[in-house]
């Protein structure tokens, strides 16, 4: 069969109409957003105009929105930005253990730097606990960073908890949307999050673009230093043709969210119900109650994820072991360690099925099929290796 792609959650086909708006900004749009003559004035608008569409989705104000170059720099300019811009009110920092390596790394650069972090636990469905993050929380704690919803099992966190819980606190709240955004309703006059970053390649639009919320009033410290361009918050020439195509996307999201939601959920069903007709002995890893409904993490007793892996792939089934930047790699996700303990059966044989737009049944039902018939494959050789 024709390879299907199920690894929506590493990065999305670009959606046909943003391509487009990109073609035709490409082709009309020639200045500089920062040039004063007619041409720059022309990319400009395009810029505003966009700021405006992504601002109003998420209800935010158009000056509270950054555009950058995806998701890890928007969490890198949130985390140093403002940790940097505060450290006179404290050196506390608090995120978990199951952040992207966007979050989680620059936080162990912090550390270097003289910062101290917490990283809280969770707990088997992969949620974080507000009681722990209460017991954590300090007079000098100034950031606080937890993302939406996770990029490997799809756990949602208690977000507007934990929003109201710091509303009063000097720490800064930002959440990392990168994979939530697309698939949940996200309002930031609702839930006061503080600072928000999301990528444009996870919901059909270009790679290589992203924005940032910054609450007005928030002092952060640009680290790119250079032009003054967006307000002084991200030095450089703006993306134009690619920021075009995100507010496209974003709007898309705005006028199909109700559906995109429901397509995820009926491909997961699909999926799942296939595998039950097939008898496969497999487990949902992440929240029964508050997941992403585009990832399906499944734990397969008696599998090595590698090999399960590069066997769908032959047999024409694209998934992965975890996020992106992991996957190639046989390191145990950080993610299901988290959740299950060092060395724990589901860290070395889970895959992560992620779906997207216009997902054709009959293809995922072929796609169950053949997950179906490679872990029965796999889990009978590894029995009759037993058995030598
Ligand atoms: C939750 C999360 N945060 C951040 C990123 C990084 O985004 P980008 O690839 O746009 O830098 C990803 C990408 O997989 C992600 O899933």
């Amino acid at each position: 069969m024709d390879p299907i792609y199920l690894d929506h959650a590493a990065t999305t086909p670009i959606d046909p109409e943003v391509l487009q708006v990109m073609v035709e900004t490409y082709q009309t749009v020639v200045g500089n957003p920062s040039s004063i003559h007619s041409f720059g004035r022309q990319a400009r608008k395009i810029v505003d105009d966009s700021r405006h569409v992504i601002a109003k989705y998420i209800g935010a104000r158009s000056r509270e929105i950054v555009f950058t170059s995806g998701g890890t720099e928007g969490d890198n300019i949130a985390i140093l930005g403002t940790v940097f811009a505060n450290s006179h009110k404290g050196k506390h920092i608090i995120t978990s253990k199951i952040e992207h390596h966007g979050v989680l790394k620059t936080c162990e650069y912090l550390e270097s730097q003289g910062f101290e972090i917490d990283y809280l636990d969770v707990d088997r469905t992969g949620r974080i606990s507000l009681d722990e993050l209460k017991s954590k929380l300090r007079d000098d704690t100034i950031l606080v960073s937890i993302m939406f919803g996770n990029n490997e099992v799809g756990t949602i966190q208690p977000i507007r908890e934990i929003a109201h819980l710091l509303a009063d606190h000097q720490a800064y709240f930002h959440t990392d949307v990168v994979q939530a955004f697309g698939t949940v309703d996200m309002d930031v006059k609702d839930t006061p999050i503080d600072l928000l970053s999301m990528a444009g390649h996870k919901i059909g639009g270009p790679k290589g673009i992203g924005f940032i919320y910054i609450r007005d009033g928030i002092s952060l410290q640009p680290y790119t230093h250079g032009g003054d361009q967006e307000r002084k918050r991200r030095a450089g020439t703006e993306n134009v043709p690619e920021i075009a195509g995100l507010a496209r996307a974003v709007e898309k999201v705005g006028e199909h969210l109700h559906e995109r939601i429901q397509e995820n959920l009926k491909a997961r069903r699909i999926i799942l119900e296939t595998l039950d007709a097939e008898h496969v002995d497999y487990k949902v890893n992440g929240s029964p109650e508050h997941y992403l409904p585009q990832v399906l993490n499944l734990y397969f007793p008696g599998t090595r994820v590698e090999t399960l892996l590069t066997k769908l792939d032959l047999a024409g089934v694209a998934v992965s072991s975890g996020s992106a930047c992991t996957a190639g790699s046989i390191e145990p996700s950080h993610v299901l360690t988290a959740m299950f303990g060092k060395g724990a059966p589901e860290t070395g044989s889970s895959i992560r099925i992620s779906f997207g737009e216009s997902m054709d049944e009959e293809r995922l039902q072929e796609a169950g099929k053949i997950i179906a018939g490679s872990v029965h494959d796999l889990v009978s050789l590894g029995k009759a290796g037993e058995s030598i």
